[in-house]
């Protein structure tokens, strides 16, 4: 199945750049309701381990770093995994490969773990992926959603009436994403025929200052939406003079849901 034009695939060197910067930041910013899931799924004991769309590797670094077992990580995207090379050359427990989540190149029952972040809300067909991560991972193994983002679910004050519903997901469907992954989470899951929990990964509330820490490192990305999106630079200027003076003020409000979801195959499936 071809892969839809995710914002990893079919991107100029520049927009790759600030894209791996982005999930870089968010896989420290997402590492603290990350490693507990880990540890809760049982990856430390894991032998084989798959990690599905482990684009750049950050995750997939975190993940071999608090396992013994063997890390696969496969991704679509050729630029990608050439990043992930480079990130992830020292970890000897760790192996690469280029292919398509929708049909995943294993035998059925490999893995004892079979993780992914940030995925689903990229993929042509969610289904299809859930159907075939139960199909590769063992009898009594267990499928982890990590983080899948809900945008409908976004609370954000003071309000802007142009500029936070690009934020609230219309950017992401835009690049032909699905803003309301979270909430699916289960509903796939429970389809594959697994026993099912979901939950939310990041319950708390940001203080403004490390809302304005994250936003001056993820700046460029804002901007560029806000300009793709046929703001003019006086907007921009405008939206954020008064966006980081509510941050510097202390009463800026923002929350923005991510689900996860684990799965476990029953051992009759
Ligand atoms: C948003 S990135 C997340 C990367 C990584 N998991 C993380 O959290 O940093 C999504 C990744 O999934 C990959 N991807 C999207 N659709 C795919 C598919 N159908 N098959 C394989 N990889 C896919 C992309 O190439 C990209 O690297």
């Amino acid at each position: 199945m071809p892969q839809k034009d995710s914002p990893c695939h079919k991107r100029t060197k520049e927009e790759l750049t600030d894209f791996i910067k982005k999930l870089h930041l968010q896989a420290v910013e997402t590492a603290e309701e990350r490693l507990p899931l880990y540890l809760k799924v049982g990856l430390k004991d894991a032998t084989r381990i798959l990690d599905v769309g482990c684009g750049s590797g950050v995750v997939t670094r975190d993940i071999a770093r608090l396992t013994k077992g063997t890390v696969i990580g496969i991704d679509g995207s050729l630029d990608m995994l050439n990043v992930a090379r480079n990130i992830l050359k020292e970890y000897v427990n760790v192996r690469l490969c280029l292919g398509e989540a929708h049909r995943l190149p294993f035998q059925k029952e490999t893995f004892d773990l079979v993780t992914c972040n940030l995925l689903f809300m990229w993929v042509d067909d969610p289904q299809a992926v859930i159907n075939e991560m139960t199909r590769v991972v063992k009898p009594g193994g267990t499928i982890l959603a990590s983080l899948e983002p809900d945008y409908g679910g976004k609370i954000h004050w003071p309000e802007h009436p142009t500029v936070d519903p690009l934020f609230a997901g219309e950017a992401i469907r835009k690049k032909q994403g699905d803003p309301h992954i979270g909430r699916k989470l289960r509903n796939f899951f429970v389809r594959a025929g697994l026993q099912t929990k979901v939950g939310i990964g990041n319950s708390r509330i940001w203080s403004c200052e490390e809302d304005k820490d994250y936003y001056l490192h993820a700046r460029d990305f804002y901007i560029k939406v806000m300009s793709d999106a046929g703001l003019t630079n006086e907007e921009i200027d405008r939206w954020e003079y008064d966006y980081l003076k509510s941050l510097d003020e202390g009463i800026q409000l923002s929350f923005f849901p991510q689900f996860y979801a684990i799965g476990k195959k029953p051992l009759s499936l």
